[in-house]
């Protein structure tokens, strides 16, 4: 793993927005894995910069996001489809036909979860897996457990992230209990992977998935088999990092 820690937030994000940039112009059609949460925002704030001042086309590029809520409705506040919207797909020029992800409000979970590895894989994978960080170590929404699951499915999400979660909604009651997520082979099949992890919170969990063991229990650390991954982290979240 390449390990990167930047002074604060704000390079961070100017530098993962560099990589997207630099995937984009060597491979237009490029098929980018997203993810949502409150880390990607200052990326795709840079993203937008980029497109405005005539720097990026996104004309060809592919979205495939990680995950979104179940069940809840693609025009809630609180949806990630809402979320892309708002911090990128509105404010770029890319084909609307050529972002995906999951339909939270599916009546066949199953149907829609082959159908999302389907396309993932008639896109020709996933060229650049931008990922975040959950507190208790999920990627995606895989969340810490006993086994992990290799593609596409429903899956409860645990106390820990509901709580972590509750900061968007009114009350923690409001926060769905379960999530569509590509599975742990979506994401590690990925040719390049991008993790992002910034703030103090994160500092005991980052430090953790580069401690050279692989365990269910965090599933970041499996990035640790991966051939080519990016991590950027800030100066609060490399607190415990040792080099
Ligand atoms: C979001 C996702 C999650 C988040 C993680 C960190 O699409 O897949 O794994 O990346 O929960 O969230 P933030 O960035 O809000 O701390």
């Amino acid at each position: 793993m390449n390990k990167i820690i930047c002074e604060n937030y704000d390079k961070m994000s100017k530098m993962a927005a560099q990589i997207v940039s630099d995937q984009i112009k060597s491979k237009p059609d490029s098929v980018l894995g997203l993810a949502t949460g409150s880390t990607p925002i200052g990326m795709y704030k840079e993203l937008v910069r980029m497109f405005q001042a005539g720097e990026l086309d996104f004309a060809k590029v592919i979205t495939f996001n990680l995950d979104e809520y179940y069940r809840i409705e693609k025009n809630n506040q609180q949806s990630y489809h809402y979320f892309m919207n708002e911090h990128l797909f509105k404010h770029i020029n890319i084909n609307p036909e050529n972002t995906h992800i999951p339909d939270g409000n599916t009546e066949s979970v199953e149907k829609e979860c082959k159908n999302y590895d389907n396309m993932i894989k008639k896109a020709g994978g996933i060229d650049l897996q931008v990922l975040g960080l959950g507190i208790n170590g999920h990627i995606g929404f895989n969340e810490p457990d006993s086994e992990l699951i290799a593609y596409t499915h429903l899956t409860p999400l645990k106390q820990k992230t509901i709580q972590a979660n509750s900061r968007f909604f009114n009350s923690i009651d409001e926060v769905p209990k379960h999530a569509i997520t590509m599975g742990m082979a979506n994401i590690l099949q990925a040719k390049k992977i991008l993790l992002l992890i910034s703030g103090k919170n994160k500092a005991e969990i980052a430090h953790k998935i580069f401690n050279g063991k692989i365990t269910t229990n965090i599933p970041a650390s499996f990035l640790q088999l991966h051939p080519d991954t990016t991590v950027i982290m800030d100066r609060e979240a490399a607190e415990y990092i040792e080099f």
